[in-house]
């Protein structure tokens, strides 16, 4: 399949826009920027909307998701947004019982522990996408030339909650599970990976422009496991949008020792956190691949001349990749001064500029 002809990569309206071309490899005059949980967290606006709706519920209203998603394209002026969800949701619209607790994060009903709570899982083909193709439709509407990046988390993430039943430090239980029972855990990773690639496809035949897979606890596998155990699910849910020839982000926290096996699953650009610096990530990838990322979100907080030679940095580091879309090694913090962010655009494309 093919994306449709009004898909604003085949119509023209993102194809040459300069996160799309950078994310294809083309190095630009400006360095394109946005920031991960850019939408909702620190933003007044987002926190008035929300009052009054559960998070997964705002995930699922199009037109508050639709809003949310647009705030901060409005007020910071980056080079994409990024959709309004939550890498739970495709879970929620299968008919897994989860909910976001503020201030904490997913929290299941009842966690898959054993073989037969996995088989129990409800099939993926069951889940209804309808609200969030709608959501991206109406949102896509409203971006003009500025790309809509869908998302969904990776299989190994889904199933660190899966497995906990809410957030944990170290994936204990997971990691145990993967060894323990490794086939209970194959098929645990394959439902996740089936589920997390419909959400994302659903996200790109809607409008997305690009797509980006989070495997945020990443950092808590050993290399091997990563590599035996992880990856091929991930390749799975990747496989999943593989037609529709989309620019491609792979992310994880702490995946320094991983980025290669990351890469090799098969996408075009690697997100890379805040503990290595870029020029380091790109020689441990060969030196050919797009890198996005990594201002360090503790800098945020520091005084702005800190920061500046930071982003600076980090902009000077990425040269050593053959393209590099600025963002952070990691999410927004909620208590972030939102001029701040405005302020790090300005710099960022200034620097193209000149
Ligand atoms: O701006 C964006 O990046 C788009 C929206 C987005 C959200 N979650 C909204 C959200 C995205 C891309 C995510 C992905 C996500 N969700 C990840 C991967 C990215 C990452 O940060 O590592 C993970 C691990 C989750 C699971 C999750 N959901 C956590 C850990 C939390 C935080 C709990 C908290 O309140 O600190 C959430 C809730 C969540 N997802 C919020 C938002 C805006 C906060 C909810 C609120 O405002 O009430």
């Amino acid at each position: 399949m093919t994306l449709p002809a009004t898909h604003p990569l085949s119509d023209g309206r993102t194809s040459g826009s300069p996160l799309v071309t950078t994310y294809r490899g083309v190095r630009g005059a400006v360095t394109p920027v946005w920031f991960m949980r850019q939408a909702g967290r620190s933003l007044p606006e987002y926190r008035e909307l929300r009052v009054g709706t559960r998070m997964l519920d705002a995930c699922l209203d199009p037109e508050l998701a639709s809003e949310i998603t647009l705030q901060p394209v409005r007020r910071h002026g980056v080079d994409a947004a990024i959709f309004f969800s939550d890498i739970v949701i495709p879970l929620r619209l299968a008919g897994v019982d989860v909910e976001i607790e503020p201030g904490r994060g997913p929290v299941l009903a009842a966690p898959i522990r054993t073989a037969a709570d996995v088989a129990a899982l409800p099939a993926p083909s069951g889940a209804d996408f309808s609200a969030i193709s709608a959501g991206v439709a109406r949102t896509v509407a409203q971006l003009g030339t500025t790309p809509l990046i869908g998302f969904a988390g990776a299989p190994f993430t889904l199933a660190a909650y899966l497995v906990e039943g809410g957030p944990s430090k170290d994936h204990l239980r997971a990691r145990t599970m993967m060894h323990a029972d490794p086939s209970a855990w194959a098929a645990l990773l394959g439902w996740a990976a089936d589920v997390t690639g419909r959400f994302l496809r659903a996200q790109i035949l809607a409008g997305a422009s690009a797509g980006q897979l989070f495997d945020s606890w990443v950092g808590s596998l050993s290399v091997a496991d990563y590599v035996e155990r992880v990856a091929p699910h991930s390749a799975a849910a990747l496989a999943s949008i593989a037609d529709l020839d989309v620019p491609t982000v792979h992310f994880g926290v702490g995946s320094g020792e991983v980025l290669k096996p990351m890469h090799d699953i098969g996408v075009d650009v690697v997100g890379v956190d805040w503990r290595i610096p870029l020029d380091v990530a790109s020689s441990r990838l060969g030196g050919g691949v797009v890198l996005q990322g990594n201002v360090d979100p503790a800098l945020l907080a520091a005084p702005w001349p800190v920061l500046e030679a930071h982003v600076l940095d980090v902009l000077r580091r990425g040269r050593s990749a053959p393209a590099h879309v600025l963002n952070l090694g990691h999410g927004v913090p909620p208590e972030t001064d939102p001029a701040v962010l405005t302020r790090i655009v300005e710099l960022v494309h200034a620097q193209g500029e000149g």
